[in-house]
């Protein structure tokens, strides 16, 4: 009696454990519970926005390249968009990978008029007059430019030249609920206007070894803007990226990441999946690329996280 007992409880145990894993396997998705052996966490479907308000606004940072920090803003923006939430993407970065990333090409990706570099530039001129549509629907962007490496200069003996971006944004903020900004890899007067703009930042961190080293500094620059230019800002989450699940290198550096920023690291994990790169060339997200691939499911539950963190609305 005693021992069937026992028997049913481990076996509601292991079917439990077994719904919870083949749920995140048919997903096909590492998540940081998994890959530390912990309590698998489930985010819900996120409730509608019914009211309105103004935007919640979310710079994408880390003065490293190649981190992922283009790929997050534009999937995360656009499975955000999925969710109902109007979203508008700002491409502040002077490589201009985003607006490619968007379809954006060519001769058309030349053109200053209507990038973010003319806005800070024509003190007339008005962001809402410049808003693109992108293929998914309620995902808007301003378009980037490759003149936009000039802002450090230009910007030099500007008064109040930290807050230009904020400034630019006020007008529109009551029309979305998502503001995403895709910082470039630097720690200068253009991040430092993104960061004075922002409710929040996320940090898209490639699952390397020298990576987590850089992390400080990150840390020291928000650390900085709050002290000066925005006290409200905050962090909503460290995203581990480019994340291998053979390797043991990435497990290290997840461990670490999670040991040093135990309340920052988001669940979510993205995978390394050429998928992203593909769907840059075809100039959509990857959610509309590749819709049923791993890589938008991980950036839909990325969605699902934040909102559920309080991260967006
Ligand atoms: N999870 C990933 N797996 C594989 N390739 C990725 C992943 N995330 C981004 N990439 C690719 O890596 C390159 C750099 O990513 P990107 O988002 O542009 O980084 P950043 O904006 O930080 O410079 C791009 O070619 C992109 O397609
Ligand atoms: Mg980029």
């Amino acid at each position: 009696m005693a021992k069937n007992a026992s028997q049913t409880s481990r076996q509601n145990v292991k079917s439990t454990l077994g719904i919870n894993k083949s749920k995140v396997r048919e997903e096909g998705l590492a998540t940081t519970a998994d890959v530390l052996g912990r309590k698998i966490k489930n985010f819900p479907e996120p409730p509608k926005i019914t009211e309105g308000g103004t935007a919640r606004v979310i710079s994408v940072v880390n003065q490293k390249g190649g981190v992922g920090k283009t790929t997050t803003a534009i999937n995360l923006g656009a499975a955000l968009a999925e969710t109902g939430r109007r979203v508008l993407l700002i491409d502040f970065d002077s490589q201009a990978s985003m607006t490619t990333g968007l379809g954006i090409k060519g001769a058309a990706l030349r053109e200053q008029y209507g990038s973010i570099w003319y806005l800070l530039n024509d003190n007339e001129a008005r962001l809402e007059d410049f808003i693109l549509k992108s293929s998914v629907p309620g995902l808007d962007f301003i378009r980037g430019h490759e003149d936009l490496a000039a802002a450090e200069a230009a910007f030099v003996s500007e008064i109040a030249k930290e807050h230009k971006l904020r400034k630019l944004l006020a007008p529109v903020l009551d029309r979305y609920d998502v503001v995403l900004i895709d910082c470039s890899p630097s720690l200068g007067t253009l991040t430092v206007n993104a960061l004075t703009a922002s409710n929040g930042v996320i940090i898209p961190m490639e699952c390397e070894y020298f990576a987590v080293l850089g992390l400080s500094l990150v840390k020291k620059t928000i650390q900085k803007i709050q002290e000066n230019t925005n006290p409200e800002l905050a962090i909503y989450g460290i995203l581990a990226t480019m994340f291998e699940k053979k390797t043991g290198h990435s497990r290290e550096v997840l461990e670490l990441i999670d040991k040093e920023f135990p309340n920052e690291i988001f669940d979510t994990i993205i995978s390394r999946t050429v998928r992203f790169s593909e769907s840059n060339v075809a100039g959509q997200p990857v959610t509309v690329y590749a819709s049923s691939s791993t890589g938008s499911a991980a950036y839909r539950r990325l969605a699902r996280e934040l909102i559920t963190r309080g991260g967006s609305k």
